[in-house]
């Protein structure tokens, strides 16, 4: 089959990881016989430089236009200067609320073999972790009314605005309970419900929804009690939906657990089956161009959109398989590295992987 796949590698190691990453696009492509069409297009900081803008309307076209869109990572110190609106980060709230994809799945999954990389207690981890956190991508705080006025006694001030409807909150949480339902049929619902009117609502939404899925278990956990179990018992969680910031966070924290940030891949999805399929990292600055970035999230990520945009569930395991297989044979780029352990550079773990796949 043919399908138009858009690559946006933006910013710092964005390039180096989805340079990998295409790698495993092009051999699953002659190994199962599929055409995939690879359009590049810039956003983020590349995209200021040379258009500008974060966002270039040629890109969001590009994309609408796609069967799936992987995306490196954007932003970094040269653009952090600039007005919010025009920041690299702004084209990237454009890119998901642009394509309309309110539901991103990040599952934190830790490697057999990774175990001693993770920094808890090996007692803790032992039995595993599999988390999928269900994160609301295009409302909340990230979309609300923002700005800066004036106090009465005429000091400078700020806000952002935490907003959700019921059909925003109802949409998402019910990506959450039928991703438990594929899974292990306990969800959880994070929210701030003791102090946040908005949280009041997503918890009300959610319970009111719960009688549709009289399987899941579901229950309720404030975000601060949430961010403190999960480095005590990572095991309890089956599947996490919670709002745009709160997921942010607790998706860089879950993801750290199971060894590296450099780990966790993303798939932001709408209605449709156009997906968008990112490393939950970002541009990495301090390791930029070095050679050192973990392509196995960005890899990982490629794995999500075979089975979740394109329909290839033989390809999106042969990726999670490759994966496994090298870690299983000790090899470590330098964020999972530990004792016995070999460490190599970006480019030979994607070359290492995409071996085990031929
Ligand atoms: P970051 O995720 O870029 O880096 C945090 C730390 O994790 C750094 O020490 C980095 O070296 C390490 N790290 C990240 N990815 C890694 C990988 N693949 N392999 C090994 N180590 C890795 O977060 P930050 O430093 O807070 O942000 C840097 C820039 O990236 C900022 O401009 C930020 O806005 C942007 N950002 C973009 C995205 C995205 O494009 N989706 C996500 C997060 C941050
Ligand atoms: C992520 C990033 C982005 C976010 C930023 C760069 C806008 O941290 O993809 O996790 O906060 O969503
Ligand atoms: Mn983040």
């Amino acid at each position: 089959m043919k399908f138009n796949i858009t690559v946006l590698p933006g910013d710092g190691i964005g390039p180096e990881v989805t340079r990998e990453a295409v790698e495993i696009i092009n051999v699953l492509g002659e190994k199962y016989g599929h055409s995939f069409e690879l359009t590049e297009e810039k956003l983020g900081g590349c995209a200021i430089d040379a258009c500008g803008v974060p966002l270039p309307d040629k890109t969001l076209e590009t994309c609408k236009s796609s069967h799936a869109v992987l995306l490196g990572a954007v932003g970094g110190p040269k653009w952090d200067g600039l007005p919010g609106n025009i920041r690299p980060e702004a084209g990237l709230l454009g890119i998901r609320g642009g394509l309309g994809l309110f539901a991103n799945l990040r599952p934190a999954v830790i490697y057999s073999s990774l175990k001693e990389a993770s920094p808890l207690r090996a007692d803790i981890v032992r039995d595993g972790i599999d988390i999928m956190v269900v994160r609301e991508l295009t409302g909340g705080i990230y979309f609300g009314k923002r700005g800066r006025e004036k106090t009465p006694s005429g000091s400078e001030a700020a806000f952002d605005t935490e907003m959700y409807s019921t059909e925003e909150i109802e949409r998402i949480a019910r990506v959450g309970f039928e991703s438990a339902m594929k899974r292990n049929k306990r969800l959880t619902s994070v929210d701030k419900a003791n102090v946040l009117e908005s949280s009041r609502l997503w918890r009300e939404v959610v319970i009111k929804l719960s009688s549709e899925f009289p399987e899941v278990s579901l229950s309720h956990m404030y975000v601060d009690n949430a961010a403190m179990q999960l480095v005590r018992n990572p095991m309890q969680f089956d599947v996490i939906v919670t709002g745009n910031m709160f997921g942010d966070i607790l998706s860089d924290e879950a993801s750290m657990i199971t060894g590296s940030i450099g780990m966790l891949p993303s798939a932001s999805l709408g209605n449709g089956t156009l997906g968008l399929y990112e490393p939950i990292h970002g541009s990495a600055p301090d390791i930029a161009g070095q050679d050192k970035a973990n392509p196995i999230a960005a890899i990982l990520s490629v794995g999500m959109m075979m089975k979740y945009s394109l329909g290839l569930e033989s390809a999106s395991q042969d990726v999670e398989t490759a994966v496994k297989n090298v870690l299983d044979k000790g090899y470590r780029t330098g964020d999972i590295a530990s004792k016995g352990t070999e460490v190599i550079g970006t480019r030979a773990m994607g070359e290492l992987i995409k071996k085990e796949i031929i």
